[in-house]
């Protein structure tokens, strides 16, 4: 029975059948299985979509999202929390996979490096891709923003590059916050999520920024762009690198998880090593 089997390729993650719809038994190579009945005393040919065919279509949705190579492997049941914080994560991004819905709520996961925010991104992506055929992307925000800035070199304008981003079903946010903080940056960044917001549709984040309300939120007011980058400069909250309309839209749109700071980095200590540690002598 054919499967799918991840691997790298290149700068991305891929999927691909473990033989080849041409050698299946079933449809030959067509996508279509013909089976006849019989009814009445007549037989009739039924044409049924072929299996295979099915899973070569999910695997084209999945490499369609542009995962990081590094993480084709990624699953739910490879990530192993060392804190509640990260089984909370766990499960609100596995609950979000299995039970998405066009009018689901998405999350945002906040937390120092290493400790696999980017993991459950894709996690869910390949979930949603692979089990549910659900239409999703990933991005990750300075890598767009390198992005659109070339494309203007091209005569391509922001929008053309974001406006597929705005429609897809479930797009994931990556390193939100990062970046120089410039207004170009900030304007594409209002842009795409404000049209997510707009248009009612699913988005997921991880940020290595904190998802606290600032203490004076409610004196401070709107703080326009000019504010933004001033409040921005050396502050780790999320709130003062996007700015209050992008941090009001994400209060609505999704469920927060933020990781202590003194979660594991996992890119250091691997999660054997951890499980190790924390036995019992
Ligand atoms: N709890 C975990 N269980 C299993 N593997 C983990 C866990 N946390 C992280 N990893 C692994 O550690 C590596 C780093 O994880 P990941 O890239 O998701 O971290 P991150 O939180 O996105 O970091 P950054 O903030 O630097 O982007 C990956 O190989 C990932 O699979
Ligand atoms: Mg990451």
């Amino acid at each position: 029975m054919a499967a799918l089997v991840f691997d790298r390729a290149g700068d991305f993650a891929a999927a691909r059948l473990s033989e080849p719809l041409s050698t299946c038994p079933d449809c030959g190579g067509t996508g279509l299985v013909r089976t006849t009945t019989k009814q009445n005393n007549r037989t009739y040919e039924v044409v049924t979509p072929c299996p295979r065919a099915l899973l070569q279509r999910r695997a084209s949705l999945f490499n369609d999202v542009h995962l990081p190579a590094v993480h084709a492997q990624a699953s739910f049941d490879s990530y192993k929390p060392s804190n509640a914080e990260q089984a909370k994560a766990l499960e609100t991004a596995k609950a979000f996979a299995i039970n998405f819905q066009n009018t689901s709520r998405g999350y945002v996961l906040s937390g120092p490096v290493g400790t696999g925010k980017t993991h459950l991104l894709c996690a869910t992506l390949k979930h949603l891709t692979v089990e549910r055929g659900v239409k999703s992307a990933y991005v990750e925000i300075s890598l767009l923003y390198s992005q659109i800035r070339r494309g203007f070199q091209d005569g391509k304008s922001g929008g053309e590059i974001i406006g597929p981003l705005s429609q897809v079903d479930v797009l994931a946010i990556d390193e939100l916050g990062k970046g120089r903080g410039s207004q170009f940056e900030l304007e594409t960044l209002d842009e795409l999520i404000a049209r997510r917001y707009n248009a009612g549709k699913i988005t997921l984040f991880a940020t290595n920024y904190s998802l606290k309300a600032p203490e004076d939120s409610k004196v401070r007011g709107y703080l326009g762009t000019e504010g933004i980058l001033e409040a921005s400069k050396d502050s780790k909250l999320l709130c003062d690198r996007v700015g209050d309309r992008i941090y009001s839209r994400l209060c609505e749109m999704c469920e927060f998880v933020e990781f202590p700071m003194n979660t594991a980095d996992m890119r250091r200590s691997g999660p054997q090593l951890v499980a190790k540690k924390k036995k019992p002598a």
